[in-house]
C-alpha cells in the first residue's frame, strides 16, 4: 500500500502545528520528521521537545529520520516524544543488529537509511528483522534538492532479496509527482515530500497527485 509521508523540514516551522494539522486534514499517512545533528549532516533541526510539542495535535504516524552520529542516544527521547518509527543510518552504525533489537524493545518499530554512496548490500543481513528500509535519492541534510534517479536500482535490488516479506520501502529526497512514479515503480511504498507538498498549498492536491502516480506504478 502506497503511504505519503510529507516532511515536516520543509513547513513552515513558525507556524509548525498548523501545518502538522494541515498534512493530516489533506490526507497524509505519515508526518516525517527529519532529526540532524550538525554532524552527521552539516544542518541543524528539531529536537524532541519539538516532536512533543506536536504530538498531541496529531493523529498522524510519526516517522522520525534520524540523520545523528549517534542514534542510539537519541531512541528513547524520540519514543518518549512519540515516535513511533526510528529510523537510523547504515553509515554510523557498527552493529546495527543490536539497534534494530534496542529500537523494538520499545515497541516501535525500526529502520535503516542509506545514502546515494551506500550500497544496498549492507542491509542484506538484517533485513529480516526491519520493518522498513530507506533509500535516500539525495545526499542528506538539506531539503529541495534534485532527485537521483541512480538509487531506483538499489530498491529492485532490495526487493529481489525480501524473501516475500513484503517490507516496506521508503524513498526521501526529491520526490513530487513525477519523481514519485518512478519510484514506485521500482518497488517503493513510502514516499516522503517536503518541498514538493509545503511549496504548493493546497496540500490536499499535492499529496493525492503523488498517491495517485505512485498508485498507477507501483506493483506490490
Ligand atoms: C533530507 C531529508 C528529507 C528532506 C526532503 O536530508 O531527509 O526528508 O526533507 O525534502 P525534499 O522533499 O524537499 O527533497
Ligand atoms: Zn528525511
Amino acid at each position: 500500500m502506497i503511504k505519503i509521508a510529507p516532511s515536516l523540514l520543509a513547513s513552515d516551522f513558525g507556524a509548525l502545528r498548523n501545518d502538522v494539522i494541515a498534512i493530516e486534514k489533506a490526507g497524509a499517512d505519515w508526518a516525517h520528521i527529519d532529526i540532524m545533528d550538525g554532524h552527521f549532516v552539516p544542518n541543524l533541526s528539531m529536537g524532541p521537545d519539538i516532536v512533543k510539542a506536536i504530538r498531541k495535535d496529531s493523529g498522524l504516524f510519526f516517522d522520525c529520520h534520524l540523520m545523528v552520529t549517534d542514534p542510539k542516544m537519541f531512541v528513547e527521547p524520540f519514543v518518549k516524544a512519540g515516535a513511533e518509527l526510528i529510523t537510523f543510518h547504515a553509515e554510523c552504525v557498527e552493529d546495527m543488529d543490536s539497534l534494530i533489537d534496542y529500537i523494538h524493545s520499545f515497541g516501535v518499530k525500526a529502520a535503516v537509511a542509506i545514502k546515494p554512496a551506500t550500497s544496498e548490500e549492507v542491509l542484506f543481513p538484517v533485513l529480516h528483522k526491519l520493518d522498513m528500509v530507506l533509500v535516500m535519492s539525495v545526499v542528506p541534510g538539506f531539503g529541495g534538492q534534485k532527485f537521483m534517479p541512480e538509487v531506483l536500482d538499489k530498491v529492485r535490488n532490495i526487493r529481489a532479496h525480501e524473501h516475500g516479506k513484503d517490507i516496506d520501502i521508503q524513498m526521501d529526497g526529491g520526490i513530487n509527482a513525477e519523481t514519485a512514479a518512478l519510484a514506485a515503480e521500482a518497488g517503493v511504498n513510502v514516499l516522503v515530500a517536503g518541498s514538493a507538498v509545503f511549496a504548493k498549498p493546497p496540500y490536499d492536491e499535492t499529496i493525492a497527485l503523488i498517491r495517485k502516480n505512485a498508485e498507477e506504478k507501483y506493483n506490490g
